[in-house]
Protein backbone atom coordinates (compact mmCIF):
# COMPACT_ATOMS: atom_id res chain seq x y z
CA UNK A 1 0.00 0.00 0.00
CA UNK A 2 1.54 3.53 -0.75
CA UNK A 3 1.67 5.76 2.12
CA UNK A 4 -0.08 9.10 1.91
CA UNK A 5 1.24 12.00 3.98
CA UNK A 6 -1.13 14.83 4.04
CA UNK A 7 -1.00 18.59 5.09
CA UNK A 8 -3.38 20.04 7.59
CA UNK A 9 -3.17 23.72 7.51
CA UNK A 10 -6.14 24.40 9.81
CA UNK A 11 -6.89 28.04 10.38
CA UNK A 12 -3.82 29.19 8.47
CA UNK A 13 -3.87 30.68 5.10
CA UNK A 14 -4.29 33.85 2.80
CA UNK A 15 -3.63 34.38 -0.79
CA UNK A 16 0.18 34.82 -0.33
CA UNK A 17 0.43 31.49 1.24
CA UNK A 18 -0.76 29.64 -2.30
CA UNK A 19 3.25 29.91 -3.33
CA UNK A 20 3.77 27.52 -0.61
CA UNK A 21 1.15 25.03 -2.73
CA UNK A 22 2.99 25.75 -6.24
CA UNK A 23 5.70 24.92 -4.51
CA UNK A 24 5.36 21.43 -3.43
CA UNK A 25 3.23 20.97 -6.94
CA UNK A 26 6.07 21.67 -8.64
CA UNK A 27 8.51 19.47 -7.03
CA UNK A 28 6.36 16.98 -6.58
CA UNK A 29 5.67 17.00 -10.23
CA UNK A 30 9.59 17.25 -11.18
CA UNK A 31 10.15 13.93 -9.10
CA UNK A 32 7.14 11.96 -8.14
CA UNK A 33 7.15 11.05 -4.21
CA UNK A 34 6.82 7.18 -2.99
CA UNK A 35 3.98 8.42 -1.01
CA UNK A 36 0.55 10.06 -2.38
CA UNK A 37 -0.11 13.82 -0.88
CA UNK A 38 -2.26 15.79 -0.42
CA UNK A 39 -3.02 19.26 1.40
CA UNK A 40 -6.07 20.12 3.00
CA UNK A 41 -6.74 23.61 3.34
CA UNK A 42 -9.49 26.36 4.66
CA UNK A 43 -12.67 26.03 2.36
CA UNK A 44 -11.82 29.93 1.23
CA UNK A 45 -8.59 28.52 -0.43
CA UNK A 46 -9.41 24.85 -1.88
CA UNK A 47 -10.67 26.26 -5.47
CA UNK A 48 -7.27 28.59 -5.61
CA UNK A 49 -5.16 26.11 -4.69
CA UNK A 50 -6.61 23.43 -7.02
CA UNK A 51 -5.74 26.21 -9.42
CA UNK A 52 -1.90 26.46 -7.78
CA UNK A 53 -1.62 22.76 -8.52
CA UNK A 54 -3.06 22.42 -11.47
CA UNK A 55 -3.75 18.80 -11.21
CA UNK A 56 -0.06 17.81 -9.69
CA UNK A 57 -0.82 17.81 -5.77
CA UNK A 58 -4.52 17.03 -4.25
CA UNK A 59 -5.89 18.99 -2.31
CA UNK A 60 -8.79 18.55 0.72
CA UNK A 61 -11.13 20.14 2.88
CA UNK A 62 -10.36 19.88 7.00
CA UNK A 63 -14.20 19.44 7.53
CA UNK A 64 -17.58 19.36 5.97
CA UNK A 65 -21.11 19.63 7.13
CA UNK A 66 -22.73 16.11 8.27
CA UNK A 67 -25.42 17.10 6.08
CA UNK A 68 -25.71 17.91 2.21
CA UNK A 69 -27.82 20.89 1.97
CA UNK A 70 -29.75 22.77 3.35
CA UNK A 71 -30.58 25.84 6.62
CA UNK A 72 -27.21 25.22 8.15
CA UNK A 73 -25.93 28.91 8.38
CA UNK A 74 -22.23 28.94 7.99
CA UNK A 75 -21.38 24.81 7.18
CA UNK A 76 -19.63 23.57 3.96
CA UNK A 77 -21.23 20.46 2.77
CA UNK A 78 -18.95 17.89 1.38
CA UNK A 79 -20.25 18.25 -1.59
CA UNK A 80 -19.23 21.92 -2.19
CA UNK A 81 -15.90 20.92 -1.22
CA UNK A 82 -15.81 18.60 -3.71
CA UNK A 83 -17.31 21.18 -6.29
CA UNK A 84 -14.60 23.37 -5.27
CA UNK A 85 -11.72 20.76 -6.46
CA UNK A 86 -11.59 18.68 -3.29
CA UNK A 87 -10.58 15.12 -3.57
CA UNK A 88 -10.79 14.31 0.40
CA UNK A 89 -11.43 15.96 3.57
CA UNK A 90 -10.60 15.79 7.07
CA UNK A 91 -13.36 15.01 9.57
CA UNK A 92 -12.91 14.59 13.54
CA UNK A 93 -9.59 16.50 13.96
CA UNK A 94 -9.20 16.75 17.85
CA UNK A 95 -9.62 20.37 17.85
CA UNK A 96 -12.80 20.11 15.92
CA UNK A 97 -14.00 17.19 18.74
CA UNK A 98 -12.95 19.81 21.64
CA UNK A 99 -13.76 23.23 20.36
CA UNK A 100 -16.80 22.57 18.57
CA UNK A 101 -17.83 19.60 20.79
CA UNK A 102 -17.39 16.96 17.47
CA UNK A 103 -19.21 13.45 19.09
CA UNK A 104 -18.34 10.47 17.83
CA UNK A 105 -21.57 10.19 15.56
CA UNK A 106 -21.03 13.14 13.99
CA UNK A 107 -17.87 12.49 13.13
CA UNK A 108 -19.30 9.24 11.31
CA UNK A 109 -22.02 11.34 9.91
CA UNK A 110 -19.88 13.54 8.37
CA UNK A 111 -17.47 10.44 6.93
CA UNK A 112 -20.69 9.34 5.03
CA UNK A 113 -21.38 12.91 3.95
CA UNK A 114 -18.17 13.06 2.67
CA UNK A 115 -18.44 9.39 0.87
CA UNK A 116 -21.77 10.45 -0.51
CA UNK A 117 -19.91 12.97 -2.65
CA UNK A 118 -16.74 11.14 -3.13
CA UNK A 119 -14.42 12.62 -0.83
CA UNK A 120 -12.11 10.43 0.91
CA UNK A 121 -12.53 11.13 4.37
CA UNK A 122 -9.70 11.03 7.14
CA UNK A 123 -11.07 10.28 10.13
CA UNK A 124 -8.70 11.38 13.87
CA UNK A 125 -8.62 9.65 16.79
CA UNK A 126 -6.34 10.18 19.82
CA UNK A 127 -5.79 9.93 23.53
CA UNK A 128 -5.29 12.69 26.08
CA UNK A 129 -2.39 13.19 28.33
CA UNK A 130 -4.50 11.98 30.79
CA UNK A 131 -6.02 9.01 29.16
CA UNK A 132 -2.36 7.96 28.26
CA UNK A 133 -0.93 8.35 32.02
CA UNK A 134 -3.97 6.09 32.94
CA UNK A 135 -3.28 3.28 30.71
CA UNK A 136 -6.51 4.02 28.66
CA UNK A 137 -4.89 4.86 25.16
CA UNK A 138 -5.69 1.99 23.23
CA UNK A 139 -9.52 1.66 24.75
CA UNK A 140 -9.69 5.44 24.07
CA UNK A 141 -8.45 4.98 20.37
CA UNK A 142 -11.01 1.52 20.21
CA UNK A 143 -13.92 3.13 21.41
CA UNK A 144 -13.66 6.00 18.78
CA UNK A 145 -13.25 4.33 15.69
CA UNK A 146 -16.38 1.90 17.17
CA UNK A 147 -18.35 5.40 17.20
CA UNK A 148 -16.90 7.35 14.37
CA UNK A 149 -16.10 5.29 11.65
CA UNK A 150 -19.48 4.46 9.76
CA UNK A 151 -20.49 0.68 9.69
CA UNK A 152 -20.28 -0.01 6.01
CA UNK A 153 -16.94 0.47 4.40
CA UNK A 154 -17.91 0.39 0.01
CA UNK A 155 -13.99 1.42 -0.65
CA UNK A 156 -11.19 0.91 1.76
CA UNK A 157 -9.40 3.15 -0.33
CA UNK A 158 -11.78 5.93 0.72
CA UNK A 159 -10.75 5.77 4.18
CA UNK A 160 -7.65 6.77 6.62
CA UNK A 161 -7.85 6.98 10.19
CA UNK A 162 -5.28 9.92 11.44
CA UNK A 163 -4.10 8.70 14.95
CA UNK A 164 -2.99 12.15 16.36
CA UNK A 165 -2.44 11.66 20.60
CA UNK A 166 -3.57 15.42 21.33
CA UNK A 167 -0.93 15.91 23.47
CA UNK A 168 1.53 15.06 20.81
CA UNK A 169 -0.28 18.12 18.23
CA UNK A 170 1.51 20.72 17.95
CA UNK A 171 3.76 20.52 20.96
CA UNK A 172 7.06 18.80 19.79
CA UNK A 173 6.68 15.79 22.02
CA UNK A 174 5.75 12.46 20.47
CA UNK A 175 5.05 9.18 21.58
CA UNK A 176 8.00 6.51 21.63
CA UNK A 177 8.40 4.23 18.61
CA UNK A 178 6.98 1.30 20.12
CA UNK A 179 4.09 3.55 21.38
CA UNK A 180 2.89 4.16 18.27
CA UNK A 181 3.48 0.49 16.97
CA UNK A 182 0.99 -0.76 19.48
CA UNK A 183 -1.15 2.14 18.73
CA UNK A 184 -1.25 1.20 15.17
CA UNK A 185 -1.11 -2.39 15.81
CA UNK A 186 -4.34 -2.21 17.69
CA UNK A 187 -6.23 0.07 15.38
CA UNK A 188 -5.64 -2.28 12.43
CA UNK A 189 -6.89 -5.16 14.84
CA UNK A 190 -10.16 -2.92 15.44
CA UNK A 191 -10.53 -2.37 11.46
CA UNK A 192 -10.01 -5.83 10.34
CA UNK A 193 -12.23 -6.67 13.13
CA UNK A 194 -15.45 -4.88 11.85
CA UNK A 195 -14.55 -5.11 7.70
CA UNK A 196 -12.88 -8.25 7.59
CA UNK A 197 -9.00 -9.06 6.92
CA UNK A 198 -8.89 -7.79 3.28
CA UNK A 199 -10.91 -4.38 3.51
CA UNK A 200 -9.60 -3.56 7.45
CA UNK A 201 -5.92 -4.54 5.94
CA UNK A 202 -6.37 -2.16 3.33
CA UNK A 203 -7.49 1.38 5.07
CA UNK A 204 -4.39 3.30 5.78
CA UNK A 205 -3.26 4.36 9.12
CA UNK A 206 -1.65 7.89 9.58
CA UNK A 207 0.41 9.30 12.45
CA UNK A 208 -0.04 13.07 13.24
CA UNK A 209 1.28 15.24 16.00
CA UNK A 210 4.90 17.37 16.09
CA UNK A 211 5.84 15.37 12.66
CA UNK A 212 8.56 17.16 10.94
CA UNK A 213 11.52 16.33 8.42
CA UNK A 214 14.09 15.64 11.45
CA UNK A 215 11.43 12.62 12.90
CA UNK A 216 9.89 11.76 9.80
CA UNK A 217 11.73 9.04 8.04
CA UNK A 218 12.04 6.91 11.84
CA UNK A 219 8.19 7.51 11.87
CA UNK A 220 6.95 6.32 8.34
CA UNK A 221 9.10 3.51 8.47
CA UNK A 222 7.47 1.82 11.67
CA UNK A 223 5.21 -1.17 11.11
CA UNK A 224 1.30 0.00 10.29
CA UNK A 225 2.48 3.29 9.66
CA UNK A 226 1.17 3.90 5.76
CA UNK A 227 1.64 7.73 6.04
CA UNK A 228 1.21 10.99 8.02
CA UNK A 229 -1.01 13.94 8.91
CA UNK A 230 1.02 16.69 8.98
CA UNK A 231 0.08 20.39 10.65
CA UNK A 232 2.93 23.06 11.25
CA UNK A 233 5.42 21.01 8.92
CA UNK A 234 2.79 21.73 6.28
CA UNK A 235 3.00 25.17 5.98
CA UNK A 236 6.34 25.31 4.64
CA UNK A 237 6.77 24.13 1.26
CA UNK A 238 10.57 22.63 2.16
CA UNK A 239 9.73 21.13 5.24
CA UNK A 240 6.59 19.74 4.16
CA UNK A 241 8.80 18.17 1.04
CA UNK A 242 11.13 16.77 3.15
CA UNK A 243 8.32 15.01 4.81
CA UNK A 244 6.80 13.73 1.70
CA UNK A 245 10.97 12.63 0.55
CA UNK A 246 11.13 10.55 4.50
CA UNK A 247 8.06 8.19 2.85
CA UNK A 248 10.91 6.69 0.12
P1 LIG B 1 1.18 19.25 14.09
O1 LIG B 1 -0.41 19.05 13.86
O2 LIG B 1 1.89 18.51 12.98
O3 LIG B 1 1.39 20.74 14.02
O4 LIG B 1 1.50 18.67 15.42
C1 LIG B 1 -0.92 17.83 13.40
C2 LIG B 1 -2.43 17.90 13.29
O5 LIG B 1 -3.08 18.48 14.18
O6 LIG B 1 -3.01 17.39 12.32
Amino acid sequence: MRSLIAGNWKMHGLAAQLAEIESVATSVAAVPPKADTLICVPATLISRAVRSASGRLPIGGEDCGAEDVGAFTGDTSAGMLKDAGASAVIVGHSERRRYQHETDAIVAAKARAAWRAGLMAIICIGETDAQRRDGAALSTCGDQIAGSVPETLADPGMLAIAYEPLWAIGSGHMPAADEIVAMHAHIRQCLTTRFGQAAGRAVRILYGGSVKPSNAQEILALPDVCGALVGGASLNAAAFDAVIRAAE
